[in-house]
């Protein structure tokens, strides 16, 4: 049991890819997507992992082509419409990362309802990173302190003024669609996230690929930069 992450970090790449390789739309790809991270959710519940940050939308998707971006926005207000009575039945927390002033008004106030509906739910937290990038994190930070007249002086200190202090760091990182970066995910939180990569596309990352990643995680001796216990 204590082989099972307690919270899951996972950057969701590949969908305009899975897409091009059937001829179809990059949008029919996020759709996709969007049935793999309702998977992970349900999966992640089962097994008794208790977080869940997905990378929805960084900073720099911003700079994607128009039509891109708005179909990402739509999406997002729409999947979190269609989700909710079963986010709130199945007892999911979600809560939200980023700079989400940057969202279009209604996917905010979209988003607040849901955060608002599931707070008081018990089971596995899904946090949503949108807008969302590691740095913005700690310049916000630092714009916080400022304002709030406080002078961090520990990481723990530093921590607090983070976007959602109440998450604890990642165990384990998995990121797909073959690549093997961070992509500005996480930057503070991830000083001792263990890192999987995964060749399968997104829309291709179902339960068993899932699975597989928390059975690899299991394997794996965290040392923390102390001597290796026996
Ligand atoms: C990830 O899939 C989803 C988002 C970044 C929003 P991509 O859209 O990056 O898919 P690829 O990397 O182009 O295949
Ligand atoms: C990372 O994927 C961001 C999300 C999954 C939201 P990208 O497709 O944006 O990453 P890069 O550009 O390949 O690093
Ligand atoms: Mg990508």
């Amino acid at each position: 049991m204590n082989k099972i992450p307690r919270h899951i970090a996972v950057i969701m790449d590949g969908n305009g890819r899975w897409a091009r390789q059937k001829g179809l739309p990059r949008a029919i790809g996020h759709q996709e997507g969007v049935k793999s991270l309702h998977e992970a959710v349900e999966t992640l519940d089962d097994v008794g992992v208790k977080y869940l940050t997905a990378y929805t939308f960084s900073t720099e998707n911003w700079f994607r082509p128009k039509h891109e971006v708005e179909l990402l926005m739509k999406l997002m207000a729409r999947t979190m419409d269609d989700e909710r009575p079963g986010l709130i039945k199945n007892n999911i927390r979600v809560r939200a990362i980023g700079r989400i002033s940057d969202l279009p008004q209604s996917l905010q106030d979209t988003l607040s309802r849901l955060v608002a509906d599931t707070a008081k739910n018990t089971g596995l937290t899904l946090c949503l990173a949108l807008s969302y990038g590691g740095r913005t994190e700690i310049i916000d930070a630092c714009f916080r302190a400022v304002k709030e007249g406080k002078a961090p002086q520990t990481e723990a200190e530093f921590g607090a003024l983070l976007y959602d202090p109440s998450l604890p760091d990642p165990d384990l990182l998995i990121r797909t669609g073959g690549d093997q970066r961070i992509s500005n995910y996480l930057l503070w939180q991830m000083a001792y996230t263990e890192l999987y990569f995964a060749e399968t596309l997104w829309p291709d990352f179902r339960k068993k690929q899932l699975l597989a990643a928390i059975e690899d995680y299991a394997q794996r001796q965290r040392r923390f930069g102390r001597i290796e216990e026996d």
